[in-house]
């Protein structure tokens, strides 16, 4: 059954140039799947509590809200056979350092749920999604070749960069989770990773984005 889903290269892709352009490019290159809409956004924090509706009463509800939050998101309305079910395929488990090593998240995340792109994940789910990104945000669906226009731009400005430091700050987030060692001593080598990555961020968005992986790992 052909299907709608949403997908959103959050924050920490967005913000991480290189592997940015690498999701997209995947996506892209996908014979299987048509990009109906693709539009850059910083969510309001409304648009982000939205979204993540059904997980208001977990106790991780505020970090999802703050790492939504963190920067940009590229929102896209991916069309296909069994799109929905694929693309989650794709992605990976929720959690990086336990998703499938060919998978987005396994390649690219860094670390528990800052995980590189969200899917929806039914048809309920994504008939929610796209409505509320469409009346919130404005993602509609754009004919072909301005859809293959935008994506091609953002994948040949940055896939040049090819700068992805993931394993090393997987590596550091491992040390912290584990117990052997503890953030404050890793704070400043993570604020260098990430600044190589994130080209265009300024300092204090590279420090947020460091806070947010901090608070992952506290818990
Ligand atoms: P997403 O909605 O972002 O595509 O991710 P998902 O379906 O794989 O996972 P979901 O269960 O919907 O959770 C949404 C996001 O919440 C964060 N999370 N944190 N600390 C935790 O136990 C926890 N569980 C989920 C992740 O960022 C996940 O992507
Ligand atoms: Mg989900």
């Amino acid at each position: 059954m052909r299907q709608n889903t949403l997908v959103l290269l959050k924050p920490d892709a967005y913000l991480r140039r290189y592997v940015g352009a690498c999701v997209l490019k995947e996506f892209r290159e996908n014979k299987m799947f048509k990009i109906k809409a693709f539009k850059e956004i910083t969510p309001s924090q409304s648009l982000a509590e939205k979204h993540y509706e059904v997980h208001r009463e977990k106790p991780f509800f505020k970090k999802l809200v703050e790492y939504l939050t963190l920067g940009p998101v590229i929102a896209m309305v991916i069309e296909g056979e069994e799109a929905i079910s694929s693309i989650r395929l794709m992605l990976g488990a929720t959690f990086s350092e336990r998703a499938a090593p060919n998978t987005i998240r396994g390649k690219y995340g860094i670390w528990d749920g800052i995980n590189v792109v969200h899917a929806s994940d039914g048809e309920e789910t994504a008939r929610y999604e796209i409505k509320l990104w469409c009346e919130e945000a404005g993602v509609k669906e754009l004919d072909e070749n301005s859809v293959n226009y935008l994506i091609d731009n953002y994948i040949n400005q940055w896939f040049k960069i090819k700068v992805d430091n993931t394993l090393k700050i997987r590596e550091i987030c491992r040390l912290i989770s584990d117990g052997k060692s503890r953030i404050e001593k890793h704070e400043l080598e993570l604020f260098k990773l990430l600044r190589e990555e994130c080209v265009d961020s300024d300092e204090n968005r590279v420090k947020k984005f460091v806070k947010i992986i901090a608070d992952t790992l506290q818990g």
